[in-house]
Order: structure tokens, then sequence, then C-alpha cells
């Protein structure tokens, strides 16, 4: 096996090394290897709950934009969204991904009376609804939040700044590094493939997350989406999606790593794939069937809705086909 493969998890790696990697296609057998050893047989899974498609932001990758008018908006009422947690956890699920765009209709009140609801159940709640006044984040772990998954999209402030016109690549990353402090579990990650995306850029997402030392992780495919100003940009390539994942994973086997929902968009089997890269977590989605189509981050997401019905059943079949322990 190739040294700088090999050693990788027993010392820093600098960014140099990380790109070197990256880019050098010949070591991909080793990484793939590598991380699979490193990889635990048990894969998480998370109920996944889209709650509301409003944003009041303009991603130029993201087809919730608000500039998007072909979109039709919707958000759950609290009652509903409770209501879908509890049939989830009937089917067997512990924790409740709740995912939405920035939509201020969702005060700080609102969510934790949400959280709480859900909470008084048992389930493990996390959120994930973009960026909020800093001291909103300390509320909502007192009203029982456990965790809140935020990106921060791409380390670069210019690539960043390019992108999300309106916000300040500062503070997501003061609200990620925030939420850490104060004992939220935080998960963080980037896309891969972004327009005028280098492998040096790569390396510092990489560097950035060990920086803040979140627990879970979460790198995904850039995929184009025609409601957007990015509609006819190359997608990301699956092997730079994978290989970011692999080299996470085989530099620190306790992290939980995400077999995001983007890579299905790349290939059928792109989740199975994530999760011989690396991956231990993968999230189901529960949102109700009249709205999910709505929910439209990036195309063809519908192909990765595996949470209902016979789609959930599915997923169980491929974990166990692959060996692997089911914790919900
Ligand atoms: N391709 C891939 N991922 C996307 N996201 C938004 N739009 C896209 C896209 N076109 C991701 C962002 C965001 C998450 C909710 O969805 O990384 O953090």
């Amino acid at each position: 096996m190739n040294r700088l493969v090999e050693e990788l998890g027993s010392r820093r790696y600098n960014n140099e090394e990380i790109a070197a990697i990256l880019s050098d296609s010949s070591l991909n057998d080793d990484l793939f290897d590598k991380a699979i050893d490193t990889t635990s047989d048990n894969v998480k899974v998370y109920a996944l709950l889209e709650f509301s498609n409003r944003c009041r932001n303009r991603c130029l990758y993201c087809g919730c934009n608000r500039r998007n008018k072909n979109l039709k908006r919707y958000h759950m009422s609290e009652g509903e969204i409770i209501e879908t947690a509890l049939a989830a956890q009937a089917k067997g699920f512990n924790t409740l991904m709740m995912q939405s765009g920035e939509d201020v209709y969702y005060t700080k009140e609102r969510l934790a009376h949400i959280i709480g609801g859900i909470k008084a159940y048992g389930m493990e709640v996390y959120l994930s609804s973009g960026e909020r006044p800093l001291d909103e984040f300390r509320y909502l772990k007192n009203a029982g939040l456990d965790g809140y998954l935020m990106r921060f999209e791409v380390f670069n402030p210019h690539l960043y700044r390019d992108l999300h016109p309106e916000q300040s690549p500062n503070y997501r990353r003061r609200c990620i590094e925030v939420m850490q402090a104060m004992g939220l579990k935080v998960i963080t990650g980037s896309l891969a493939g972004l327009p005028k995306q280098t492998v040096q850029h790569l390396a510092e997402d990489i560097a950035y997350i060990y920086k803040v030392g979140a627990k879970a992780v979460g790198i995904g495919p850039f995929i184009p989406h025609p409601d957007t100003p990015l509609r006819n940009a190359p997608k990301g390539k699956l092997e730079t999606v994978l290989k970011m994942m692999a080299l996470v994973r085989a530099m620190s086997p306790s992290k939980d790593i995400i077999s995001t929902t983007a890579l299905n968009s790349l290939s059928a089997e792109g989740m199975k794939l994530g999760l011989m890269a690396g991956a231990n977590v993968i999230m189901l989605n529960i949102t109700p069937e009249s709205v999910r189509d709505d929910y439209n981050l990036f195309p063809d997401k519908s192909i990765t809705d595996i949470g209902i019905g016979d789609a959930f059943d599915k997923t169980v079949d491929m974990l166990e086909e692959m060996g692997k322990n089911i914790v919900f």
C-alpha cells in the first residue's frame, strides 16, 4: 500500500498532502481499501423530514433559492411536523433530522415548541435550517435540541461569496463553531465539484472539518439545478466525493460520515458506494408525499426517496446484503 495512504490517521496531514492524494487516481484503490478497513459495520439510519422549502437566501446552486419562481412553496404546521415525527418513531426511527430553507416563519419559539413536542417522546432531534442569531442556538439547545446540521459549503471565502451573494463565510463558520463550543452535536461538511473548485480548495475544506472538530461530516456532490444560475455547470464527479469521504474516514475511524442523498443523483448506487467509501450514516426521507417533490434542492432528488413503504424495505435489504447492522 502507498505510504501516504497507509499512514493516514497516524499523524496530521497538511493541505499539500491531502491535495496530492485527491489528485492522484493511482492511489484510489489503496485509499478505498484503507477506508473500508476503518469503517464500522453499524450503519446509523436517521429520519429526514423536509418541513419547509421557503428560503430567504439565494445560493446560486440551490433549487430552493428565493428567486426560483418555478417552485411551489410549502411549509408544514407545528402539529404536522410532530405527527410525522411520531409516525417515523412508530416505524422504528430514533433520530430525526428536521431540515428546511431559511424560513422566517419558524421563530425560535415555534421551533422550541416543536422540539419539545418531539423530545417528549424520546427521539433524538437534529435541526438543519441554516443561520440564525447566535443566541438562538443556545435557546434551541435549552429547548432540548440535540444537534445541528450546517455545512460550511466551501471554505474558500471568494468561492463562498460568489455562491452565496448575501451571506458571509465568517458568520456561517461562526454559527458552526459556536454550536460546537456549546455542545450541540454538529454535523458539517461541504459541496464537492463546484464550478472553479480546485483540489487545493477541497483540501482546505477537509482541513476546516478537522479544525472545527465536528463529530459528524456530510460531504456531497454539486448537482446543477435547471432553475438556478448554475444550470449549465458540470455536475460534481462521483470519484471526487467518494475520495473526500474515504480520506475523512481513513483519517478518523470514529467520525460519523453521512452518505448523502445527492450521491444517488449521480448514480443509482450512489448511497451504497458512499457506504463503501467510509460512510456509516444514511438519512431516509419521511417527508409527506404531498410535498416532498417540492423540496427541490437538486434534480432527480425523488429517486433518493427511500424512506417510505417499499423503498424503506429495499434500503433495509440493501444494508443487510452489505452485511451491515442497522442502528436506528
Ligand atoms: N447540489 C448539491 N447539493 C445541494 N444543496 C443545495 N443545493 C444543492 C445542489 N444543487 C445542499 C447544500 C445544503 C444542503 C441542504 O443541500 O449543501 O447545505
